[in-house]
């Protein structure tokens, strides 16, 4: 039988970081959704039609640092909107969830619409504030020339978009923990991100 974490909530609410932890306690695979729609983003900011591309995204795509810029992030909010794109990137995704040794998926839509049975679901948030911080962070961190206004603008865009869209938008699913992390150190975090699954994982068997 397969096992499954679906993490789903906000940019920079720190579900990468947790669910990488998680992935590497228990041994499962990994997969930061986010970097496919940041992949189809980042062709059609070269010139692609965004379908197009979501069509013909390959594996090695995902492993491009310059996907980790503001610019790309704007434009894979922009082409999640698109039905067609987020239905091309469906059967990847359950076919990562299906993983024989277990996986963990973070995105936005995991718990609600890529994986509804995942044994273990969770909400992880934190104020607009705080996660804006935490990427001003990371950003000035790798180089990057941001501004903490910038980066809270930026932040709240993508929000309101991933919210406020018509197709799969970012929600709790109805049986997900919520999980918020703004007054969390990341190790804090991480330990009840663990917790939640050892319990999951116990009541399976
Ligand atoms: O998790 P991230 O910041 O890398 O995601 C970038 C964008 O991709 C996000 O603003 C919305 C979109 N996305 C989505 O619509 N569904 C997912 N499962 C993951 C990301």
């Amino acid at each position: 039988m397969t096992f499954t974490v679906a993490i789903d909530g906000p940019a920079a609410a720190g579900k990468g970081t947790i669910s990488k932890a998680v992935a590497a306690h228990f041994g499962f695979a990994h997969l930061d959704t986010g970097l496919l729609y940041r992949a189809v983003g980042a062709k059609v900011l070269a010139g692609g039609a965004p379908a197009d591309m979501a069509l013909a995204l390959d594996p090695v795509d995902l492993e491009d640092d310059s996907l980790r810029t503001p610019a790309v992030a704007q434009a894979a909010s922009e082409v999640a909107v698109i039905p067609a794109v987020r239905s091309l990137l469906v059967d990847f995704q359950r076919k990562f969830a299906a993983r024989a040794e277990g996986a963990v998926l973070d995105g936005r839509d995991i718990g609600t619409v890529i994986c509804p049975d995942a044994q273990v679901k969770m909400f992880v948030t934190a104020s607009a504030e705080c996660r804006a911080d935490r990427r001003y962070k990371e950003l000035t961190g790798k180089g990057m020339d941001v501004t903490p206004e910038g980066v809270l603008a930026d932040v709240k865009e993508r929000d309101d978009r991933d919210r406020n869209r018509a197709t799969a938008p970012l929600l709790p699913a109805d049986d997900a923990v919520l999980l918020d992390t703004s007054d969390l150190t990341i190790e804090a975090a991480i330990a009840r991100a663990v917790a939640i699954v050892e319990t999951a994982k116990n009541a399976v068997g």
